[in-house]
């Protein structure tokens, strides 16, 4: 029992779900555009449009660690953080660290780019369309459509980086990060400062969150 009062909660439970799904939905949302299978690529893309107005909302009502403000004060401390990496002295930081701040906006930003562009793309035929292509001209939809082939080579890029990262702190720096990202707690003792003591979300704020990604969603499905 007193080992469990010294665990804190460091990722709520909405941004462990919002990140194990969009884990789940990214290489499913690759493979069914392979397979030409656009109506399920639709569909996932429509719950990923979801879950990142979700997320984006949650980086201003959240819980401390998904909050944007404290997330770019940390960036200051990024020199002093690399350079500690580099002389082999890693002390875990409560919420992302400053290179983690930077792979969560990089991330964020390439998902956004994604899922815009591709409500707006047409395929090179007109078959097949995002929800409000029909906003646009063809051309316009076909521009979206590179954009949203371009883009997926970035959002790749960062993946890739990112589950590299997670590996170098798995393995060289000895820290599991991973397991926190599912259970949600860590304890406290591996922190030289946890700065919010209890980290868990209002539930009004959870509700006010999935609302407005709800509403947000129907807004966009009937735009046009
Ligand atoms: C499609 C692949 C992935 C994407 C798009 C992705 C995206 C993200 C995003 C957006 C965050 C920020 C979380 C937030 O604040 O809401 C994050 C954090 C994190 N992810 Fe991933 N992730 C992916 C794969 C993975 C995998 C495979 C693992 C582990 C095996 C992982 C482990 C983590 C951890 C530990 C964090 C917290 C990092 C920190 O301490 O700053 N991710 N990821
Ligand atoms: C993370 C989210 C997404 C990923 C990873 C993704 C990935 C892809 C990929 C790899 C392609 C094939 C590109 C090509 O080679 O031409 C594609 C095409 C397409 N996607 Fe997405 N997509 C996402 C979100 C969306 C969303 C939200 C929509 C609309 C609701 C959408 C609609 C389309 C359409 C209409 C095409 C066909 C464009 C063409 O053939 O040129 N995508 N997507």
């Amino acid at each position: 029992m007193a080992a469990d009062t010294a665990r804190v909660l460091v990722w709520d439970w909405t941004v462990r779900v919002f990140h194990w799904l969009i884990v789940l939905l990214i290489p499913l949302m690759w493979w069914t555009a392979e397979e030409g299978m656009m109506d399920w690529h639709r569909r996932m893309g429509v719950t990923l449009l979801g879950l990142v107005i979700f997320r984006l909302t949650w980086g201003f009502l959240g819980s401390w660690t998904a909050r944007f403000i404290p997330m770019l004060k940390r960036i200051s401390s990024l020199p002093a953080y690399v350079l500690d990496l580099r002389q082999g002295k890693h002390q875990p930081v409560f919420g992302h660290g400053p290179l983690g701040v930077l792979s969560v906006f990089a991330l964020l930003a390439s998902l956004c780019i994604q899922i815009s562009t591709g409500l707006f793309s047409v395929d090179v035929d007109g078959l097949e369309s995002g929800p409000l292509s029909v906003l646009v001209s063809f051309d316009t939809g076909r521009e979206f459509a590179d954009i949203h082939e371009l883009n997926f080579n970035i959002l790749s890029t960062f993946i890739t980086l990112h589950v590299a990262a997670i590996l170098v702190y798995q393995f060289v720096l000895k820290d599991n990060i991973t397991g926190p990202m599912i259970t949600g707690r860590r304890p406290k003792s591996d922190f030289s400062v946890t700065e919010q003591e209890d980290n868990k979300p209002p539930l009004w704020a959870i509700i006010l969150g999935i609302t407005f990604a709800a509403v947000s969603v129907y807004a966009v499905l009937n735009a046009t």
